[in-house]
């Protein structure tokens, strides 16, 4: 699908008052991206596991004006209270989808947000929270649209949630999702995720990701100002390449369920994208020295064990721990035993692979 078909035909629906809640989960790259375009458009494709328990639950309750207002109409709740600070985000993302959405002066809107993660916990709700908020303002246009099918619905709303937060775009659906034109994905966009459409083995189902809540600070440095230094990097060129160059390999590996090959991949792509921040100017690392520790841990126990358990990173000094469903009991023994200790106040959520959003 191209741009211009996201943009809204005819309304023939009644516009009517109503509610609608949707849950939509997390998502943890395997494939980074990093690096921008112009509108959210990604600098190269990336891949990622959807996630199941870390999801934020977004309630949107909509009310026709009597005439379009001339800006957008919005209270905005998290767990229950009047959030101001995060009006601005969501000011920003009605602005951008307006062009999609003709209607959204049209209603004033009451969105009632939550999440399951612990606040402040430094896990982003970015990608959660704006795919549950796109998932449930598609609800809105499809009973105004009431012929839209299953498919445009989906992918409108991934298209609609990278306009919010890049990474959202592939909140929408499971186990995997691939976002950003590769030339071995046929139907793949830069615009939207698709489902991943290939082989996946069965050794990847259930897998686990425990994240390790190493700091819970504030990010110093934004992913939005990160992805912007990656404009006139002077490695960028090679790690755009390098992403396209793993997500061709990956393909073999998730067939295969060559699980040595896939975790050189995934800590691969995780190293590469902090070295991306630690060699942009202004140069930065959001590492901290427990995410070292855990790093040198997870190395040490896979080599005298043998175990398929890896790492990767978002952008932040959390780390998640990969690892297949079948080793579970003897991995989540040590990840207990010798990495909870380098966690802010031992904390850690423990996830797995998951389907993707649904409505509640
Ligand atoms: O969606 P954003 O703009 O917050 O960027 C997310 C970037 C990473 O989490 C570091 C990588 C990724 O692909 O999710």
């Amino acid at each position: 699908m191209r741009e211009k078909d996201f943009v809204a035909g005819e309304y023939s629906g009644p516009f009517l008052d109503g509610k609608v809640t949707y849950r939509s989960p997390s998502n943890i790259a395997l494939v980074k991206y990093w690096g921008k375009k112009e509108h959210q458009v990604p600098a190269n494709p990336s891949v990622s596991f959807t996630l199941d328990t870390s999801a934020t639950t977004t309630t949107l309750s909509y009310t026709k004006l009597a005439a379009p207002g001339k800006d957008f109409s919005f209270e905005l709740l998290f767990e229950g209270k009047p959030k101001p600070d995060f009006k601005p985000k969501i000011h920003t993302f009605f602005s951008r989808i307006a062009p999609y959405m003709p209607f959204l002066k049209s209603y004033h809107f009451v969105i009632e947000t939550s999440n399951s993660f612990p606040h402040s916990s430094g896990i982003a709700s970015s990608a959660s929270g704006m795919s549950a908020l796109a998932l449930c303002l598609m609800h809105l246009e499809k009973e105004l649209q009431p012929g839209m099918d299953e498919i445009y619905f989906k992918t409108k709303a991934s298209f609609l949630a990278r306009l919010g937060s890049g990474s959202a775009a592939r909140s929408i659906t499971g186990p995997l999702m691939q976002w950003g034109q590769h030339q071995d994905t046929e139907g793949s966009s830069d615009l939207y995720a698709i489902t991943y459409p290939h082989k996946i083995h069965e050794v990847f189902e259930g897998y686990q990701d425990t994240i390790l809540l190493v700091d819970k600070g504030q990010k110093q440095v934004s992913s939005t100002v990160g992805h912007n230094l990656m404009h006139g990097h002077p490695f960028a060129e090679q790690r755009f390449k390098q992403a396209h160059d793993n997500l061709s390999e990956l393909r073999r590996v998730f067939a295969e369920g060559d699980l040595p090959k896939f975790i050189e991949i995934v800590e691969s792509e995780a190293l590469t994208l902090h070295a991306m921040m630690m060699s942009s100017l202004p140069y930065f690392m959001l590492m901290k020295p427990n995410t070292l520790h855990i790093i040198n841990k997870i190395w040490e126990f896979r080599a005298a064990t043998k175990l398929h358990v890896c790492f990767t990173l978002d952008a932040g000094a959390n780390v998640h721990v990969l690892y297949p469903a079948s080793e579970k009991e003897l991995i989540l023994q040590f990840i207990k035993d010798e990495l909870i200790v380098y966690c802010e106040n031992g904390q850690y959520l423990c996830d797995q692979i998951g389907k993707g959003a649904v409505a509640l």
